[in-house]
């Protein structure tokens, strides 16, 4: 049985409208895919974790205690999506890889946020890949690929199709000063996957027909890198 890691930005997890309808359908979803794959997903902090970062950092935490709670915002997501998926996943969001490793014994679908302060759940879903021999990394979020810059502020930026972890890494890395939510994936998580070499899909998350074909492995509409 392949495994697949699911990256799911905060930015789909944490929405005003609807939301409990849309994560209702993804956890359908996923549950569905995983009687043929194994999945492992790792959710993002969205607007709870800037939320706190930003107030935090106004009361003078460290940047350490601040990622703390970032990973606590992350964990928080990862019980809203467990809460959808039931007997299906694991009840806890594990705390490191070796536990998603152990929870994914008694479930086929894990649900966990981030790890140690200091990285992204970028990063931690692309240690995960690695970990768990994953065939592909599928980053669902809000925008429906990689781009040649910034949509919002470039109206002539285009989407990539497809792309080599080098040309990623180029394009990410020249960003990475600037880091912000116009990267969709960051440096770190893109140098362990060119690394490891494992594929990554970068897809609208809101289209959950496209987000299962990507999943699957069958023709999408976003970028794939590898
Ligand atoms: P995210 O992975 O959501 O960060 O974790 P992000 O990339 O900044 O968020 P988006 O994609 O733009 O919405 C939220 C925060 O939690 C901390 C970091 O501070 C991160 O910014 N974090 C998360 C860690 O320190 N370690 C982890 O393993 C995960």
């Amino acid at each position: 049985m392949d495994t697949v890691v699911l990256s799911l930005g905060g930015s789909i997890l944490v929405r005003e409208e609807d939301n409990a309808r849309y994560i209702q359908a993804l956890a359908e979803m996923l549950i569905n895919v995983s009687s043929a794959i194994r999945v492992f997903v790792v959710t993002g902090g969205g607007r709870i974790a800037r939320y706190y970062i930003r107030e935090g950092r106004a009361l003078g935490a460290s940047e350490d205690f601040l990622d703390e709670m970032g990973i606590e915002a992350t964990r928080l997501n990862a019980r809203l999506l467990i809460a959808a998926l039931g007997d299906h996943a694991n009840r806890i969001p594990p705390k490191n890889y070796e536990d998603a490793v152990l929870a994914a014994e008694r479930s086929k679908l894990v649900v966990m946020g981030g790890v140690a302060p200091g990285i992204t759940t970028d990063a931690v879903s692309s240690i995960l890949a690695d970990r768990v021999g994953a065939v592909r990394l599928v980053n669902a979020t809000v925008v429906d690929g990689v781009y040649t810059a910034d949509p919002e502020k470039e109206p002539s930026a285009t989407r990539i199709d497809r792309m080599t972890h080098e040309e990623l890494l180029d394009l990410v890395g020249a960003d990475s000063h600037r880091a912000g939510p116009n990267m969709v994936f960051d440096a770190a998580g893109a140098s362990i996957l060119a690394r490891a070499k494992i594929p990554l899909m970068v897809v609208d998350g809101r289209d959950l027909e496209n987000l299962r074909s990507a999943i699957v492995g069958k023709p999408f509409v976003g970028t794939a890198v590898s």
